[in-house]
């Protein structure tokens, strides 16, 4: 299925029924804590294109994700094409330029960072844009109601990518969230002819990896209390 034979196998080699009952979770325990704790953000990738049915098993274990009321909020643009890469870098990328030049950054630095994104983002064989839609979710007469609603659909989605940064990583792929759609939300709809409902989250960057990574995480003890 993968464009290279030498590359991983698909994360499913035979279809998964969803319903099927789970007989022994605790058997695939060590698996999902290797996964979990090995998956890195990776920002370099080779130049090996990513094939459609991997991608594909990609989005759908990200549709397995919980969301609120089951509503599935999320919704995904994906990028392959290299001129839409990089006329999407490009727009973001003016419209960082400019903002960092407001902030009074020096032009220098603006200009290596406007260029290692471009180079993350030209780079890497697929770009999965998380939307969110609230086509489907409740609305209410009041803000507060209205606000937990818009959080719950925006949780729903990062949980959608967790996902596919697991599964990514599960397929020998590497992946990075990049927050830029956020500051820039209008700009990606327009670039990328997105329906209007859908509001961009994230931009994930997928290719095969060309560096390692390691990360350290803070103690339990700092980030955890008990009652
Ligand atoms: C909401 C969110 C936004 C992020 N935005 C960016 C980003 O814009 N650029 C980037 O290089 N990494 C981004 N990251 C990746 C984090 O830098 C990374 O997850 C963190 O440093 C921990 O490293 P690890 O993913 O390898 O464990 C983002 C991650 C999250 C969850």
């Amino acid at each position: 299925m993968s464009a290279n034979p030498s590359a991983r196998p698909p994360i499913a080699a035979a279809p998964l029924a969803g319903q099927e009952p789970v007989q022994n979770p605790a058997l695939d325990w060590p698996v999902l804590q290797r996964l979990v704790r090995q998956r890195r953000s990776i920002r370099r990738y080779t130049d090996q294109p990513i094939d459609r049915g991997l991608l594909e098993e990609l989005l759908d274990a990200a549709t397995w994700a919980p969301s609120a009321h089951n509503r599935q909020p999320w919704r995904f643009c994906v990028v392959t094409g290299a001129a839409a890469k990089a006329q999407l870098s490009a727009a973001m990328g003016a419209r960082w330029r400019a903002d960092l030049s407001a902030d009074g950054a020096d032009p220098a630095e603006i200009e290596r960072r406007v260029a290692v994104s471009h180079a993350r983002i030209t780079g890497a064989a697929a770009l999965v844009i998380a939307g969110v839609s609230l086509e489907g979710m409740d609305s209410y007469p009041d803000a507060a109601r209205n606000q937990a609603e818009w959080t719950m659909a925006v949780q729903s989605v990062a949980l959608a990518c967790q996902n596919l940064l697991l599964a990514a990583h599960a397929a020998g792929l590497g992946a990075c969230w990049m927050c830029a759609p956020l500051f820039v939300p209008e700009l990606v709809q327009t670039v990328l002819a997105l329906p209007p409902t859908w509001q961009p989250q994230a931009l994930i960057t997928l290719g095969y990896p060309a560096e390692t990574k390691t990360k350290e995480r803070a103690p339990l003890s700092s980030r955890v209390i008990w009652r």
